[in-house]
């Protein structure tokens, strides 16, 4: 594991960008693992920045989305396949027909979680995969005391899980409660991880999960064992390590 020491949020999504340009440079149609949430948003505005200075082309790249709810359709404001146009795809010269999110809207969910991790396993794996850490030390929507061995599931998402995303449904409309996401199984098969973190609120959660013991109350506390993981954080999310 390998830890990036970053001044603020501004200074870490840009040494994730590097991270995630360099790939997309050196593996033109590499598939990334893409994130939603506040942390990675930084990193995909550098991103577009870079895009548009001719200096990174995406053309090739192919993407898998960690995690959507269930019951939102693409269109709907708060799903994270619309996220992900909003802030990454629509600024980009990504082919859509090349990127992949679960789909919210199947209800059947044991042959929606099939069909995407075959899909991941159609694109040769995840070259690198991009992640944002939960307040309770989950990676995608794999919450505390999940087993490290799913692959694609569908979850119930914990009591602070639903109470830290409320603050995306500014319309009043409740939070779903369920959601499909990649298991920690897919996560730990990507050949690279790189995750991104920063805020004072997360220094107690990264200070558990990366120096104390690798246990499923902990999700992200399994990343110490992935061969290519890299923290990058900014110096209020490391202030306890
Ligand atoms: C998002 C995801 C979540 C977030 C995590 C942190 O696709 O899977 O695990 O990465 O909840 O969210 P933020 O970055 O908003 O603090």
């Amino acid at each position: 594991m390998r830890i990036i020491n970053a001044r603020d949020y501004e200074h870490m999504s840009r040494q994730a960008a590097n991270i995630i340009s360099a790939q997309v440079i050196l593996k033109p149609s590499s598939v990334l693992g893409l994130a939603t949430g506040s942390s990675p948003i930084g990193a995909y505005r550098q991103l577009i920045e870079w895009y548009g200075k001719g200096d990174i082309d995406f053309s090739a790249v192919r993407t898998v989305n960690l995690d959507e709810y269930v019951g939102l359709g693409p269109e709907d404001e708060q799903s994270y396949a619309r996220f992900m146009r909003k802030n990454f795809f629509d600024s980009v010269n990504i082919d859509l027909k090349n990127t992949s999110i679960p789909d919210g809207l199947n209800g059947d969910a044991e042959g929606e979680c099939k069909r995407y991790d075959k899909l991941i396993a159609s694109l040769g794996g995840i070259d690198l995969q991009l992640l944002g850490l939960g307040p309770n030390g989950h990676i995608g929507f794999n919450e505390p005391g999940e087993s490290f061995t799913k692959g694609t599931h569908k979850v119930r998402l914990s009591k602070a899980t639903v109470e830290a995303n409320r603050r995306f449904f500014t319309d009043g409309r409740a939070v779903p409660e369920y959601a499909y996401t990649m298991g920690i199984c897919d996560i730990m098969q990507a050949r690279r991880v790189v995750m991104v973190v920063s805020g004072r609120a997360k220094a107690e959660i990264v200070r558990e999960a990366f120096t104390g013991p690798v246990t499923p109350r902990v999700p992200a506390s399994i990343l110490q064992l992935h061969r290519d993981f890299t923290l990058v954080a900014d110096e209020e999310a490391l202030s306890l390590i």
